[in-house]
């Protein structure tokens, strides 16, 4: 799908020739002479029509207007997190078959982040999965335009959203498809395509590399499968090489059966989403060669399947950890925390500015904070901060939980330097507290996106979260001078990719070149 930002008053968006135009009525709106601006306002007044996020009016056919449909659709007080809800509310209109070309004008003043928004909710909403089945009836939706009244200062928003959109789709797509689909080796595959990217690279470790550099516990949860493990490794060089970069670990269980502790049969398909944390990072990765900001990123997937099998790690059985820790596996069924122990003491030797892992890591972490908020557990104040405020401002929200030391208590073992699992009461913190252990003092910070990667019943399908926190996070990380963390806060709006050095500017580091290199979701 392509998007295209105009400079679009709605009077002249009325002769934008789509099947749909889409109208943001924001609080407040002060209509002018043309005519979908008086019908807005009649529609206002007699109160057949609201700004409030999502109310809608649909008129076919209207008089001097080019599109065949319009909605005029209250958009609230003009921010992202209200310009989403609303588009979200005709999503169904912005799927339709016969939708093919979209115009999306914002009638009025609008927020930061407002542009980036629309830009995500329209793909949210015409995202379609198509991968393994037959008869493919694929997204309609080919062209959206989004009209703006001025578009000074908006063109890097807009960006940002596009390459989001990428990003999230390909950590959609991946998520998605079933696990005989999305094998180690088929996931460590993708990874390689992205480094066709400009500025990024892509080595992947199979077995006998991560058996000689100790990661018995990634190992262990391996055993039982006759997939073989990959470890995948992600380079993206945006900056100088003595920069530090921030080091993303994805949890990559591509098929989560909880091994000889067997889960039940009920919604077990759905541990086929248990690599969403990898998924995200691939994402992100895809979003970075978009983008291209200054700054240097590595990406981390321990990826394998969870099986049971003769082979098998056993309950009681002992492993040693890269770190050289002893870990008794009581429970096969909490291996996301295995594999992501070795990666993380992997982190280490590339000598991170911060370590943030990503995993769909525990049942109890849905029951805390359900599908709305993912589970951040931090070891460092100003990163937990910087992570909380980019995911409110790229609406994909995280919450913070505690780290009490005393939480660490029920690892303890009598065989082992310690257990792989607490009680049941606070799940998704002692969890945290095992990863803990292999982190040492570097800044780290853990996200439980176990309820927020994917939705289950009649939507069932990957998110693409938290994609969008982490891209934006790293940007706000691009433009951090030393000393001026403050400045991380800041919104969508002033994200600004550095251009690359003048050295390295060639025809292969321009945004364009790197969106043919890679279509969304097609590799
Ligand atoms: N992949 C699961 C976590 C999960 C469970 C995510 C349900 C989403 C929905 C993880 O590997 C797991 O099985 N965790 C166990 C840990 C327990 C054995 C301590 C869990 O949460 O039940
Ligand atoms: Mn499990
Ligand atoms: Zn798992």
């Amino acid at each position: 799908m392509n998007f295209d930002l105009k400079t679009l008053e709605l009077a002249a968006a009325a002769s934008e020739k789509c099947d749909l135009l889409i109208a943001l009525i924001p609080e407040g709106f002060k209509p002018g002479k043309d005519s979908l601006s008086t019908l807005a306002a009649q529609a206002l007044k007699n109160g057949d029509l609201a700004t409030k996020a999502g109310k809608n009016l649909q008129l076919y056919q209207a008089p001097a207007v080019a599109a065949r449909r319009v909605i005029l659709l209250g958009a609230g007080d003009g921010a992202g997190r209200a310009v989403r809800q609303a588009l979200l509310a005709v999503g169904g209109a912005i799927k339709a078959p016969q939708t093919k070309r979209v115009v999306i004008c914002f009638a009025g003043a609008m927020q930061a982040g407002a542009v980036s928004a629309a830009v995500q909710a329209v793909a949210e909403a015409s995202y379609v999965y198509t991968t393994t089945k037959s008869k493919v009836e694929a997204r309609s939706l080919s062209r959206c335009v989004v009209g703006v009244p001025s578009a000074s200062g908006v063109q890097e928003a807009f960006d940002t959203g596009v390459a989001l959109v990428s990003g999230v789709e390909f950590a959609r797509e991946w998520g998605n498809r079933p696990a005989n689909h999305a094998t180690p080796t088929l996931l460590a595959d993708a990874a390689k395509t992205l480094a066709k990217l400009p500025r990024i690279q892509c080595k992947v470790h199979g077995p006998a590399e991560v058996a000689r550099l100790g990661m018995g516990a990634f190992l262990a949860v391996a055993r039982g499968s006759e997939e073989p493990l990959r470890l995948i490794e992600l380079r993206y060089n945006g900056a100088a090489k003595d920069k530090a970069p921030i080091v993303l670990v994805g949890k990559g269980i591509t098929f989560d059966t909880g091994g000889i502790s067997i889960k039940p049969a009920a919604e077990m398909d759905e541990m086929k989403f248990d690599m969403c944390g990898a998924a995200s990072v691939l994402g992100v990765f895809r979003a970075l060669g978009e983008l291209q900001p200054e700054i240097n990123v590595v990406g981390l997937v321990p990826a394998c399947e969870n099986m049971p099998d003769g082979r098998a790690v056993k309950p009681g059985d002992v492993v040693t950890s890269m770190s050289g820790q002893t870990i008794e596996i009581l429970n096969t069924d909490a291996e996301g925390r295995l594999v992501l122990c070795d990666a993380l003491t992997y982190a280490a030797r590339f000598k991170p500015a911060a370590v943030v892992d990503i995993a769909t890591l525990t049942g109890a972490c849905v029951i805390a904070l359900g599908g709305v908020r993912s589970g951040l557990f931090a070891n460092n104040d100003a990163l937990a901060t910087a992570l909380q405020e980019a995911g409110e401002s790229a609406q994909d929200p995280c919450w913070r939980m505690p780290l009490d030391d005393d939480y660490a208590d029920g690892l303890k073992s009598n065989f082992a330097d310690m257990g792989n699992v607490a009680g049941r009461a606070g799940g998704s913190i002692t969890a945290a507290k095992f990863l803990q252990k292999y982190v040492g003092e570097l800044p780290w910070a853990h996200l439980d996106i176990a309820g927020t990667a994917w939705k289950g019943g009649a939507a069932k399908g990957s998110t693409g979260r938290p994609v969008g926190l982490l891209v934006q996070y790293l940007l706000n990380q691009a433009q951090v001078k030393p000393g001026k963390a403050e400045k991380a806060a800041k919104g969508l709006k002033e994200a600004k990719p550095a251009p690359a050095p003048a050295s390295e500017r060639t025809a292969q580091t321009k945004p364009a070149a790197a969106k043919r290199a890679v279509k969304s979701g097609s590799v």
